[in-house]
């Protein structure tokens, strides 16, 4: 862990600016985002529809700030490298969404991004241990993928706490990140349990200003 990093997730966002509302979060300062949050689902692995790699396309010349996009999507196998190949920071697909998270996070690798995988609140960090070292970024879902707005489940920390002893222990490089219900309540604990990065999205969004909400929560997380 380092400082910490805050991710507004452009999901609390209006969608029909997306540019003005990116760059909310992307001024000089305390305010600045460390990445932007971008959830793409389908519809079938999570039961609502958002944006694809149109709407990304568009939002990577809106801004300069590193776009981590969240695939809530089946069949990473044949969607995933496309972010990667747009120019995204970072792209993360689901454990559950796919029987060789290997190598949808080398093709992700292959087309010059960073590679993470997310597993869902229900959904266990032991089977995946093996393979993590081959990804950057492990993210933890703190409510069931699908919708912003909904309330913290805290007993997905024992798997950051997990996690960060594999790291200590096999000296990994690997960034944690959280998502789902952070706030000025819970991002706290959160970081305790040695969260590095942290999703916010009606917390961000939902603020009369979104900058002065990233740079509250970053050093509440740091406190
Ligand atoms: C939920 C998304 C989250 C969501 C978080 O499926 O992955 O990124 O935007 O929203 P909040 O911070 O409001 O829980
Ligand atoms: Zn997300």
């Amino acid at each position: 862990t380092g400082t910490p990093m805050i991710a507004p997730s452009i999901l609390s966002a209006d969608f029909a600016n997306l540019a003005a509302e990116a760059q909310a979060v992307a001024g000089p300062g305390a305010g600045r985002a460390d990445w932007l949050h971008v959830d793409v689902m389908d519809a079938h692995f999570v039961p609502n529809l958002t944006l694809g790699l149109p709407v990304v396309e568009s939002l990577l010349k809106a801004t300069d700030i590193p776009l981590d996009c969240h695939l809530m999507i089946e069949n990473p196998e044949r969607w995933a490298p496309p972010y990667a190949e747009a120019g995204a920071y970072n792209v993360t697909f689901h454990a559950e969404a796919t029987d060789d998270p290997l190598a949808v996070a080398r093709d992700i690798r292959a087309a010059g991004a960073k590679a993470g995988l997310s597993v869902k609140p229900g959904t266990a960090l032991e089977p995946y241990l093996q393979i993590i070292r081959d990804f950057d970024t492990l993210l933890i879902m703190s409510v069931e993928p699908g919708f912003g707005g909904q309330k913290f489940m805290p007993e997905v920390l024992a798997k950051a706490r997990t996690i960060r002893e594999v790291i200590d222990a096999q000296d990994l490089r690997l960034l944690v990140e959280i998502d789902g219900g952070i706030n000025a309540d819970t991002i706290e604990q959160a970081a305790e349990a040695g969260i590095d990065c942290f999703v916010a999205g009606s917390a961000v969004y939902g603020a009369d200003d979104p900058g002065s909400a990233v740079a509250a929560l970053r050093d509440q997380a740091a406190a």
